[in-house]
C-alpha cells in the first residue's frame, strides 16, 4: 500500500499524537483556567490508551504513508514514562518530534534523547515576566526554566530546535522584537502562529488576530530576511533566515490569513484513541473498538483507509470565505484534547 489519498487528493503523512489532555499551564487562549478549573472533567486514566496501542496504530498507519509523529498534550511530559513510548516509537524510522510547553524539559531531556527522540519544538508567547503570567497562569520565574530548556535541546542536538509564539494584538505584540534578540544567536526557529478560533472557549475574535504579514514588515524594518526553501509540501511555516550566523529563522504560521487546507497531510490521534482529521473536526472516530479486539474482521489499517478516503475536511478555508457554511459553527473539539 502506498501513500493515500483523501477525496481532495491530499496524500496522508504525518500522526499528532495526544498522549495526555492535562497541562501545567491555563494558556487564556487555550484552558483558560474558568474553564478548564477544579470541576473540570478530563479523560480518566483508565480511557488513555497504552503505550503498545498508540504503538500499534502508528505501526498500522505506516502503510498509509506516515513519515513523521509529534507527541503532543496538554503537555505531554505529564504522561508517565514517556521516555518508554519515545524508545517504542523510535524503532520505526518516522521523523520523531515533541511539542512541549517546556516546564518539565530540562530534566527529562537526556533521557527523551537517549530514547531516540529527533526533535522538540517549545511553547513560549512573552519574555515579560508580567505578560507571561496573563497569558499562562504561571509565574514569570518560569521563562528562565522554559529558556534553559530550549538551551539543552540545542546542546543535545534535537534539531531543528523551534519556538511557537502566538502573537495576539494588545497581548504580547512587544515580544516580536524581544523573542528576536533574545534567541537569534541560538540556531533555533522562532514561529509566529496567528491566534486560531479553535475549541469553543478561546473568545477568539479576528481583531486579536496580528497577520503574519504585519508581522513580517515589523520585523523587516529591523533585519533582514531571506526565504528559506520549503523541505516538502505541507509544511505549516513559511521560514526566513535572518542575517545570521548560527542558522536561525523566522518562520510564519498562518492559518487564518492564508489557510493551507490545501495539502494539510495530518491526521490527529487523541489520548483516547479517536483519530481526528482536522484540528477544527466536530466529531472523531473511535479505533478502540478494532484496536482492542485483534480478532475482529477489520484491521486499524483498513478502519484508517476509509477514514482518510472519506477526508473533506478544509475548515480554514471556509473561515476566510465571506459566507462560511453554518457547519463550521458546531462545537469542535479543544485543542488541549487533540493536541496543536
Ligand atoms: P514541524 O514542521 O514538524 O516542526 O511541525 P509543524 O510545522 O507541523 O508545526 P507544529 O506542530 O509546531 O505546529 C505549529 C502550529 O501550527 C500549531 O500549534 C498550530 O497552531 C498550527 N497548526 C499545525 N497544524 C495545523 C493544521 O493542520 N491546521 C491548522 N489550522 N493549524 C495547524
Ligand atoms: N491559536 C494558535 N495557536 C494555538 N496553540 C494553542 N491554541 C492556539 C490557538 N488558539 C498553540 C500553542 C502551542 C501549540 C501546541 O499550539 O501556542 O504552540
Ligand atoms: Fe498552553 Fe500548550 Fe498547555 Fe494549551 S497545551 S494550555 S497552549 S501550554
Ligand atoms: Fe488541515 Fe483542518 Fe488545519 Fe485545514 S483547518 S490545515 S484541513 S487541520
Amino acid at each position: 500500500m502506498g501513500a493515500q489519498f483523501d477525496r481532495r487528493g491530499r496524500p496522508f503523512r504525518d500522526l499528532r499524537i495526544s498522549v495526555t489532555d492535562r497541562c501545567n499551564m491555563r494558556c487564556d487562549y487555550c484552558m483558560p483556567a474558568d474553564v478548564f478549573d477544579a470541576n473540570h472533567e478530563f479523560l480518566p486514566r483508565s480511557d488513555l490508551l497504552t503505550f503498545e496501542e498508540i504503538e500499534e496504530v502508528v505501526i498500522s498507519l505506516i502503510p498509509h504513508g506516515l513519515k513523521k509523529v509529534r507527541i503532543t498534550g496538554g503537555e505531554p511530559l505529564l504522561r508517565r514514562n514517556l521516555e518508554v513510548l519515545i524508545r517504542m516509537l523510535s524503532k520505526h524510522s518516522l521523523d520523531l518530534a515533541l511539542t512541549t510547553n517546556g516546564l518539565l524539559f530540562t530534566s527529562r531531556a537526556e533521557a527523551l534523547a537517549n530514547a531516540g527522540l529527533n526533535r522538540v519544538t517549545f511553547s513560549l508567547d512573552s519574555l515579560d515576566p508580567v505578560t507571561f503570567e496573563r497569558i499562562t497562569g504561571k509565574s514569570g520565574h518560569s521563562i528562565q526554566r522554559i529558556i534553559e530548556g530550549i538551551e539543552k535541546a540545542v546542546t543535545l542536538g534535537l534539531s531543528p530546535v523551534r519556538i511557537n509564539s502566538v502573537i495576539r494584538r494588545g497581548v504580547n505584540e512587544a515580544d516580536i522584537e524581544r523573542l528576536i534578540e533574545r534567541f537569534q544567536h541560538l540556531p533555533v526557529a522562532l514561529r509566529f502562529i496567528e491566534f486560531m478560533d479553535v475549541g469553543n472557549h478561546n473568545r477568539w475574535d479576528l481583531a486579536s488576530v496580528v497577520p503574519s504579514e504585519e508581522i513580517r514588515k515589523h520585523v523587516e524594518e529591523r533585519w533582514v530576511l531571506q526565504p528559506t526553501p520549503s523541505l516538502h509540501s505541507g509544511q505549516v511555516a513559511q521560514h526566513w533566515s535572518l542575517d545570521s550566523d548560527t542558522g536561525f529563522e523566522v518562520g510564519f504560521i498562518s492559518s487564518v490569513t492564508e489557510p493551507f487546507c490545501g495539502d494539510c497531510n495530518r491526521a490527529r490521534l487523541s489520548a483516547n484513541g479517536h483519530i481526528y482529521t482536522c484540528l477544527f473536526a466536530t466529531s472523531g472516530h473511535d479505533l478502540r473498538p478494532v484496536l482492542r479486539n485483534p480478532k475482529g474482521l477489520e484491521t486499524v489499517t483498513e478502519q484508517f483507509h476509509t477514514i482518510w478516503s472519506e477526508r473533506e475536511d478544509r475548515y480554514s478555508e471556509l473561515r476566510a470565505q465571506p459566507r462560511s457554511p453554518t457547519a463550521i459553527y458546531l462545537p469542535r473539539v479543544e485543542m488541549s484534547y487533540i493536541g496543536g
